[in-house]
């Protein structure tokens, strides 16, 4: 599976680190909604979902967390734990985030405001409109 990761420069300094991030230069979209997972309790798996339009940029701010991928054919499993380091998520794939080591913070990009109508919830589901679609 093709994975797409975006390193973003830290403007570091002798007092420390800054990464900016800008709209469509630094993305491959508009930043509609930022929100953020923090304070996951040992042990947790969530998401386990896919979207049918919104793509996401996430980066795991503080700590790390692994990040469980499916397109439908292959899987992977990506380790975010870099503050620069952004893994992009297109739209219709599976994800399931684990592993958060405590106080990590997964800072979400996303392209589209919230909107439950885009979620995918049923893994069977995603799987025939992966199959029916051709993707
Ligand atoms: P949920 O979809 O369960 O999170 P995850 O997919 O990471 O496991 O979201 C948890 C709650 O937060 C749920 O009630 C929906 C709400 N929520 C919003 O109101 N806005 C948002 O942008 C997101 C991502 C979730």
């Amino acid at each position: 599976m093709n994975i797409t990761k975006y390193t973003f420069p830290p403007h570091g300094d002798d007092r420390g680190q800054l990464v900016a991030i800008e709209a469509t230069k630094d993305l491959p979209f508009a930043i509609k909604r930022v929100y953020y997972i923090y304070d996951t309790l040992p042990g947790v798996r969530r998401g386990f979902h896919a979207h049918r339009n919104l793509q996401q940029i996430l980066i795991c701010v503080s700590g790390s967390c692994k990040i469980h991928l499916d397109d439908g054919h292959d899987t992977a499993e990506v380790t975010l734990d870099k503050p620069n380091e952004g893994l992009y998520i297109a739209n219709n794939m599976w994800r399931e985030m684990y592993d958060f080591t405590p106080g990590a913070v997964l800072l979400v990009l996303a392209s589209e405001y919230y909107d439950e109508a885009d979620y995918i919830r049923n893994y069977e589901d995603f799987l025939k409109m992966v199959q029916e679609e051709g993707l």
